[in-house]
């Protein structure tokens, strides 16, 4: 039914336009008595092999919708009805921003693949943090659903300071949001990802252990990685996971390259600068979920992320070594049952 009859009608607005309307839709939908149970009956499913524990977290399933689809954390009740495990938001920053100007987002559909350069357009930590206690006062805190909480850095601040943004928010956000993940990969941002060079790395890591570790009760941290990352800047990924002593890695990020694309080259290069994601970075992410693991000996869990399109493309990634997954393009792609139809076929291949 999506992809025969919705995601054509979507695909016919601007893409930003399309992701918009899904969200209202959605929430017009579940506010119609009986069909959030509708929703749930159609593409969830649980089953006792699907749950894990990770990083000392109880996840009823692997599968998590990525960072950027609902970064104001607006949609967390309606997306664990269609069957997403866990979902994370963000990327959010201390104060709110309108992000970068529009278009900035863009399909490839020949490639199953997006490009954005959306830049961070969020509420700020104060709003989302208040959204969140407003749904976890109701009913939802008792469906036992986890909430990532991305955070980054306002365009504005200065990489010298970027540690205090994250800092703030971290604060802000730590009584609503299960895990945090440190996103220092997105290419949208000016400079960002040279917070991901070894020193300011480490630096912004252990300000971020610190804060957590005077906490009564700390959350896990990880870190969320670019996949045009080099095996050296892997390699010292390992060592700073295991210095800063984070609970794990997000692998991976939107990619900057363009290579093997199917798509007109005039259509890449119309759409400009940002992060492609979907099926062409599958491989790559791939890539980097096995090659940390297995130079880490596992040491640390990994959440693969990166082009997961269909069940067997999330399996890959857990062969891989990645504990659990997570998707945003494959949603766009292949609808509101994808999480289900992943879930089913881990459950199958006992994956
Ligand atoms: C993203 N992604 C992203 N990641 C992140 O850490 N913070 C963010 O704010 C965003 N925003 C964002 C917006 C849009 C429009 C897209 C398509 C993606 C990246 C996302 O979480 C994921 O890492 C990549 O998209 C790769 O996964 P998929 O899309 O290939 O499944």
């Amino acid at each position: 039914m999506y992809r025969y009859f919705l995601q054509p009608l979507f695909f016919l607005l601007d893409a930003e336009k399309a992701h918009y309307a899904v969200f209202n839709l959605l929430k017009i939908l579940f506010r119609i008595p009986l069909v959030a149970s509708v929703f749930r009956k159609s593409y969830h499913f649980s089953h006792p092999k699907l749950e894990r524990e990770v990083f000392g977290i109880r996840f009823p399933n692997p599968v998590g919708l990525a960072a950027g689809f609902d970064k104001n954390g607006v949609l967390v009740r309606e997306l664990a009805d269609l069957g997403f495990g866990f979902i994370e938001i963000g990327t959010i920053t201390p104060l709110p921003q309108a992000g970068n100007p529009k278009p900035r987002l863009f399909r490839l559909k020949p490639d199953k693949a997006l490009i954005n350069r959306m830049g961070f357009n969020n509420d700020g930590a104060v709003a989302v943090a208040q959204r969140l206690r407003r749904i976890q006062n109701s009913e939802f805190r008792i469906q036992n659903f986890i909430i990532g909480g991305n955070i980054g850095k306002n365009k504005a601040t200065p990489n010298e300071d970027a540690a205090k943004d994250y800092e703030t928010c971290f604060e802000t956000l730590f009584e609503v949001v299960d895990y945090f993940v440190v996103n220092v990969s997105s290419p949208n941002t000016p400079n960002l990802r040279e917070l991901q060079e070894k020193e300011p790395l480490t630096n912004l890591l252990l300000a971020l252990q610190a804060r957590n570790q005077a906490k009564p009760k700390p959350k896990p941290i990880l870190l969320k990685i670019a996949p045009d990352l080099t095996n050296g800047q892997l390699d010292d990924i390992i060592v700073i996971v295991r210095q800063t002593l984070i609970a794990g890695v997000v692998a991976t990020n939107t990619t900057i390259g363009r290579d093997g694309l199917q798509t007109n080259a005039a259509t890449v290069a119309a759409a400009g600068a940002g992060g492609l994601s979907g099926a062409p970075l599958r491989q790559r992410a791939t890539e980097v979920i096995g090659y940390l693991h297995q130079k880490s000996g596992g040491a640390f869990p990994i959440i693969g992320v990166g082009g997961i399109n269909s069940p067997d493309d999330a399996l890959e990634k857990l062969r891989a070594g990645a504990a659990l997954v997570q998707l945003y393009t494959g949603f766009v792609y292949e609808g509101p049952g994808i999480a289900g139809r992943i879930n089913r076929e881990i459950v199958k291949n006992n994956a």
